[in-house]
């Protein structure tokens, strides 16, 4: 006696399938085009004896480069010039002639092991606007730690010759049209603890191995990207994991719990999750952000989230909650923001009207404004939730001891707006040789993709190496701050209905 799907899902899966359909279209003609790109750069590379190393390119003999390095940079740049289908601002009109370290986009530095050799140390194309592809020569870039390309138009796949950049630090591709498959490289930079592939349209499953990369900072939003969160998401230590907007769906597990010591903020928002709130969040006792709306989730709100002493913005808006808001949570110090709307929460303690923001919207809560109408209050009291049903996964801590001998991650004072816009920069705990001196500032790195509109007479974006200007103070929702920027289709959780004919189905055993 399956109901059938309600007018607001049909919608929804109308919208997103249009938006594939087109998207998918466009993605095609997008591969075939890259497809004889590369079909053309291959050739050129086997032909100019180069093998894969800049074949297309050649270099003037009169061009005398300070260091061999600095001529694969040349290479690299030129051939990624070549790629360049689009350029409004005339970026690219700077990259020509032998001193790389002078292009827009590109700076320079020593190298970490050797101060007298001048390398690329970073490359940031932010907002350039650029159409075209990412070309295969950028592995010659061997001295990379950032690479910032946000805000751009690249399209096809991400180059395979990233694995060859053992500096990379940063990886931000963010807000392009890149396709395919999760790039399975960034699991092979060692020296990565940035990655942001947010607003692209990456496809499929991410490999769980992910989340065993000493990455401080991962970002995954509005993607195409489906897969269930798997167990070892807890071995991460991110202190920033963003997956909003992707098609998960089954639990949330119950391992993030073993994040800590590391985790500041996760954002699930719309990743289709579908089970209880597993008690173990309440061990994230580090956490300030925990945004796990626009999902399925079901049964009571845990007690265990009074435990979230650091906790500033908790949304559990948009899901299928029953039961009382645990007053322990409303006496969370720090608490600013809590959001619950869109739920069938069914008492409130009177101490939560003191947070400082409070959305209890649309709930079945006696005396409150906006509730639900009866009828759909009635019928969520009669179906009981059985969490176990949904075989999620428990967290056991392995050691307790260890576990909460850690040192607390680092907490700054500062107002919310700048708490967000520019968390803590990572803590390296990684037996990992360190990181290279020249990455760019917290909030560079954060902030990115910057705000949209771009002044053609800015300055490029701050050296990486060099001390960074004081960051502009945005004030942004904390939506925009991490979903922006906005993605070109219907942002798709947006559905503020209740479907009062799409009851969650029966506490039957999950399946996958
Ligand atoms: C692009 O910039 C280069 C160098 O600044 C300049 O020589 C060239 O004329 C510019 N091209 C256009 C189309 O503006
Ligand atoms: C917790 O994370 C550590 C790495 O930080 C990992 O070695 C361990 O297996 C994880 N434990 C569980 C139960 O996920
Ligand atoms: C509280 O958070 C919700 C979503 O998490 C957001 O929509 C709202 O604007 C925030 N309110 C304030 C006052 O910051």
């Amino acid at each position: 006696m399956n109901p059938p799907p309600a007018s607001g899902q049909r919608r929804r899966s109308m919208r997103r399938r249009t938006a594939m359909t087109t998207k998918q279209q466009r993605s095609k003609s997008v591969l075939l085009l890259l497809a004889l790109l590369l079909v053309a750069v291959v050739a050129e590379a086997s032909s100019g004896g180069g093998g894969g190393h800049g074949g297309g390119v050649s270099v003037d003999p009169s061009y005398a480069f300070p260091n061999p390095r600095l001529r694969d940079a040349y290479v690299a740049m030129q051939a990624w010039k070549r790629a360049v289908l689009s350029d409004p601002r005339n970026v690219t009109g700077t990259w020509h002639g032998l001193d790389v370290c002078a292009y827009y986009g590109v700076f320079c530095a020593p190298a970490p092991h050797d101060p007298h050799l001048v390398v690329v140390a970073g490359v940031d194309l932010n907002h350039a606007d650029l159409a075209g592809h990412i070309p295969e020569e950028i592995g010659m870039l061997t001295d990379l730690a950032v690479l910032h390309v946000n805000s751009n138009r690249f399209c096809g796949l991400v180059p395979r010759s990233l694995d060859k950049l053992g500096l990379l630090h940063e990886l931000d591709l963010s807000n392009n049209r890149l396709v395919g498959a999760f790039p399975d490289v960034v699991l092979r930079l060692p020296s990565l603890r940035y990655l942001d592939l947010r607003f692209n349209d990456f496809e499929g499953p991410v490999p769980s191995e992910l989340f065993d990369r000493p990455l401080d900072a991962i970002f995954l939003n509005s993607n195409r990207l489906r897969f269930q969160i798997p167990d070892n998401v807890g071995n991460s230590p991110a202190s920033v994991l963003v997956l909003a907007n992707n098609d998960f769906g089954g639990c949330l597990p119950a391992s993030v719990a073993n994040m800590s010591s590391t985790l500041d903020e996760i954002i699930l928002m719309n990743t289709g999750l579908k089970s209880c709130i597993p008690p173990e969040l309440g061990m994230l006792t580090g956490l300030t952000v925990l945004d796990i709306s626009h999902n399925k989730l079901m049964g009571a709100i845990p007690d265990e989230l009074a435990s979230l002493e650091k906790i500033e913005q908790l949304d559990l808006g948009h899901n299928r909650l029953v039961g009382e808001v645990p007053e322990g949570i409303c006496h969370l110090p720090h608490l600013q923001n809590f959001t619950y709307s869109y739920n069938f929460i069914t008492g409130e303690p009177p101490v939560c009207m003191h947070v400082k923001a409070l959305d209890d919207r649309r709930n079945c809560i006696p005396d409150r404004p906006d509730q639900r109408p009866a009828e759909q209050c009635q019928f969520f009291n009669t179906h009981h939730v059985n969490c176990d049903a949904f075989r999620c996964k428990k967290f056991v801590p392995p050691s307790p001891v260890v576990h909460y001998d850690l040192p607390p991650p680092p907490y700054y004072e500062v107002s919310p707006e700048d708490r967000y816009l520019s968390p803590p920069p990572p803590a390296v705990h990684y037996d990992l040789p360190p990181p290279p001196s020249y990455e760019v500032s917290p909030e560079d790195r954060y902030l990115s993709p910057p705000p949209p509109t771009y002044q053609a007479a800015a300055p490029p974006p701050p050296p990486a190496y060099q001390e960074a200007a004081p960051p502009p103070h945005y004030e942004v929702s904390p939506e925009d701050r991490y979903l922006s920027p906005p993605p070109p289709a219907p942002v798709m959780w947006n559905i503020p209905v209740y479907q009062y004919s799409s009851p969650p189905p029966p506490a039957a055993p999950w399946k996958p």
